[in-house]
């Protein structure tokens, strides 16, 4: 038989396993192929001894529902610069690209399928220059791929976002308060975005619009004067005041530090008290539940389709690609082309424009 490697790496998201299991699916429709799975992104194959599960239809049965990944999954598996501890303790980062190359020979896989976000697309690139037949899933809950319109995971931590939302606004009027409620995103503002509009909040605070503490407090301050006597804040985990520390996760902009992002709704709150906020005001953090549990159906929707796709990449032998949808149409991008640019939400944009146009401050 014929044999597909699907592995999935980096942070989990919403909708890994409807991937897996469309491409499990897929493949069964296809008579001769045997898809396997790598545990742990790529560990699975370098691991000693290696941990490679065979994939079918009794085990990937029912999987879509489910959140995380059966395959398991980390940030610490990258094949370009492995972690290993040398006699003496030290940890040394280490190339494992030709290891890896010669041990997926050896079990003789005809192509990889990696699932993953940004991260992941690079370490294939890489691996496909190599000569590895690899095809790319992208994956992100945060939505800053910029050769994909959408990916699976982004609208169930959307919805996640805005349930706790609402739920936020209705205590924030019984007591009077500004609420503020972190998201994540990393360096950008999608999900804050979307689940401003989709929530309703007053203020939204992204990292693409660094804001002026004066100015989001001049927006409360207005609204309480209206007798509104509430505001609801949502905040990107990467969002910034104008001339304060530069936080960036992946480091991407000049001069940024490699900080753990989160806990910013703590520093506004701070900030806020500091230039003479009279409201009370409280933070939510929602961290890592908007990637847990079940996707939404348009997820699970969208992953299936992601699987299938795939497969079916594999079939036609079109390596170094990623899958993607464009235009209401489920595509294809090459890999190169899908890391060039991170996918930050534009300032001409109509979302944009939109929110703006509903009143939401942005703090600018
Ligand atoms: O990229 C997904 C994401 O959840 C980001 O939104 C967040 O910044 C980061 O991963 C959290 O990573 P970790 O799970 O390593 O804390």
């Amino acid at each position: 038989k014929k044999k597909v490697l699907v592995l999935t790496g980096g942070g989990d998201c919403p909708g890994l396993n409807a991937v897996i299991r469309g491409v499990v699916k897929r493949a069964k429709s296809e008579r001769g192929w045997q898809v396997l799975g790598s545990m742990e992104a790529f560990n699975g194959v370098l691991n000693e001894p290696m941990e490679i599960i065979k994939l079918n239809n009794k085990n990937t049965a029912g999987i879509h529902v489910k959140g995380g990944t059966i395959l398991r999954t980390t940030n610490k598996g990258n094949p370009l610069s492995f972690p290993r501890e040398n006699p003496d303790g030290t940890i040394e980062n280490i190339d494992l690209t030709d290891i890896l190359m010669e041990r997926l020979d050896s079990l003789g896989v005809e192509a990889v399928i990696n699932i993953g976000g940004d991260g992941s697309q690079r370490i294939s690139q890489v691996l496909y220059e190599k000569g590895l037949n690899v095809i790319g899933v992208p994956k992100t809950i945060d939505n800053d791929l910029s050769q994909t319109d959408f990916t699976f995971g982004f609208r169930t931590a959307v919805q996640i976002a805005t349930d706790s939302f609402d739920k936020l606004v209705t205590t924030a009027e019984s007591h009077h308060r500004v609420m503020i409620m972190e998201v994540m995103g990393r360096d950008a503002g999608w999900i804050a975005l979307h689940t401003a509009l989709a929530g309703g909040a007053e203020i939204c605070l992204i990292p693409e619009i660094p804001y002026d503490i004066n100015k989001v407090l001049g927006h409360i301050n207005r609204r309480y004067k209206k007798g509104k006597g509430f505001v609801n804040i949502v905040m990107a985990e990467g969002a910034r005041p104008k001339d304060g520390e530069v936080y960036s996760r992946s480091g991407k902009e000049e001069g940024a530090e490699h900080i753990r992002l989160g806990g910013v709704a703590y520093q506004l709150s701070h900030q806020l008290k500091e230039a003479g906020c009279e409201a009370e005001i409280r933070e939510t953090v929602l961290g890592h539940t908007q990637r847990g549990g079940t996707p939404i159906a348009f997820d699970r929707l969208l992953a299936t389709l992601f699987g299938v796709k795939a497969f079916e990449m594999v079939l036609d032998k079109e390596f170094g690609k990623m899958v993607a949808y464009k235009n209401n149409g489920i595509t294809s991008v090459s890999l190169l082309e899908a890391t060039k640019e991170y996918n930050f939400v534009k300032k001409d944009s109509y979302l944009l424009k939109a929110a703006r146009g509903t009143g939401i401050s942005f703090g600018d």
